[in-house]
């Protein structure tokens, strides 16, 4: 039966099995606070069970806004930051290899995702707004508080090029809203305004939040078969369910990087020898070090995309200080197939490799940079999905979530909230002069009297 697999044997050596099946109570114990909801942050656990419990009339106007945004647009602007566009990213990053090559879209009615409203940088928000100009396009935003500063600033300029374009009536056919049931300036906005919106569940929070319409729409809307994602999930559901980690390679996962933790591996590197991973490496990131970085604790989540960056980090991976534990993703098939080709002449030394499969070439740059990572003192584990489709991608996300809670449980903090986030928003709104927010003297002194 096809699984994903989580194998750390070729470290074996730096991670003893008994220390690791040591941890098994403490796996229990987290296994115990997410499923009997008794752990801090349990108001935020809608995504446990998410995948089974889909309210298809949802499921449905998702496929539906996805089916209109295709036939009146050829580009769709992602609107939102952190766990509001980097699932959706990740998504369509792993799955249409065509994003790679933007002018090369399978089908001409194939749609443009483009993102915006994840960082303020001026000439990409001005590039993006020239090149518009003459797209037919469709916005959603997303936001759950729907107060964020960088997706409301994008959302804004966005939607008056919108309106100066196709005129307020029109704007309210291609603007679809994604935000709280009932609070927040967007979904003030989009009720006054009549836009179609959807809902982003109270008990999920931004980066559990990719199976909702969160995710779901720019996925369907890039012709992302959304079924099977969720069949994918759903079967994860399943098959993480038993507290005993030999049976549950994502409570494997976790009890690995606590273990590596509790060893001084403060930096966990996320490798993989395929581009299409790079958005799902930033996902991974999001989720990881927001839910575990706090309280002075948290592995460091990094990433890498090899084997570009065996000619930039591997060096440090390598050689550097040895805080580092690495683990490889990929995927056991290939979807294409490419030779070196026979050119009969040898004029480039490279025949010993010729009418070879370069999958089987990046094969054996992966066992020969775990072989020597590990020589070099990294521990390392392969992480390996079985297919690249819609299904494992599904299957794969929920694994990430929930041995992140695990993880999180076993380390001792909150996975489910972010206090630190609010820091450079506070200072960033006392130098804006925000109004009903603290002025910088006042945060100033604040901080004086601490
Ligand atoms: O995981 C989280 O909660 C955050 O990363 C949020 O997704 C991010 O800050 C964006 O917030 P919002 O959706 O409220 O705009």
């Amino acid at each position: 039966m096809k699984t994903i697999n989580f194998d750390f044997s070729k470290s074996a050596h730096m991670i003893p099995l008994h220390s690791l099946h040591q941890l098994q109570p403490h796996i229990d114990l987290a296994h115990k606070m997410l499923h009997e909801k008794k752990g801090p942050g349990n108001d935020f656990l809608g995504w446990l069970d998410l995948p089974n419990r889909i309210n298809q009339e949802e499921w449905s106007q998702i496929k539906k806004a996805a089916e209109t945004i295709k036939k009146q647009s050829e580009v769709l602007v992602v609107v939102g930051i952190g766990g509001s566009y980097l699932g959706a990213r990740a998504v369509l990053d792993l799955l249409q290899l065509n994003r790679l090559f933007p002018d090369n879209r399978k089908e001409k009615e194939d749609i443009q995702v483009i993102f915006a409203g994840h960082q303020m940088d001026s000439d990409y928000l001005y590039t993006l707004s020239e090149w518009l100009k003459d797209k037919d396009f469709s916005i959603n935003v997303i936001s759950k508080s729907g107060t964020t500063t960088e997706p409301a600033i994008a959302f804004r300029i966005l939607r008056k090029l919108m309106e100066s374009k196709y005129g307020q009536e029109e704007s309210r056919n291609r603007i679809f809203v994604t935000t709280d049931a009932q609070k927040g300036a967007l979904k003030k906005l989009a009720d006054e305004k009549g836009y179609e919106s959807f809902v982003i569940p109270d008990d999920v929070g931004g980066r559990y939040s990719v199976l909702t319409p969160v995710g779901m729409i720019p996925v369907a809307a890039s012709g992302i078969d959304i079924d099977e994602i969720l069949k994918g999930a759903q079967k994860a559901v399943v098959d993480l369910q038993d507290s005993d980690m030999t049976k549950n390679a994502a409570y494997q996962y976790a009890a690995y990087r606590s273990l590596l933790y509790q060893q001084g591996k403060e930096v966990e590197v996320l490798a993989s020898f395929d581009p299409a991973f790079q958005y799902l490496c930033e996902w991974w990131k999001q989720l990881f070090g927001e839910s575990e970085g706090k309280d002075g604790r948290g592995i460091f989540p990094a990433s890498v995309q090899y084997t570009t960056d065996l000619h930039s980090m591997g060096q440090y991976v390598q050689d550097g200080r040895r805080m580092i534990f690495e683990t490889v993703l990929k995927f056991e098939e290939c979807n294409s197939e490419i030779y070196v080709p026979d050119t009969g002449e040898n004029e480039d030394g490279l025949d010993y490799l010729k009418n070879k499969d370069v999958a089987m070439i990046n094969q054996k740059a992966l066992e020969g940079t775990v072989m020597a990572h590990i020589d070099g003192g990294v521990p390392v584990g392969i992480l390996s999905i079985p297919e690249k489709n819609a299904y494992w991608v599904g299957y794969l996300l929920y694994f990430f979530q929930k041995s992140c809670a695990i993880s999180g449980y076993v380390m001792g903090v909150n996975p489910f909230d972010q206090p630190g986030v609010e820091a450079y928003k506070r200072n960033m709104f006392a130098l804006l002069e925000k109004p009903g927010t603290a002025s910088m003297q006042q945060e100033l002194e604040a901080k004086w009297k601490k």
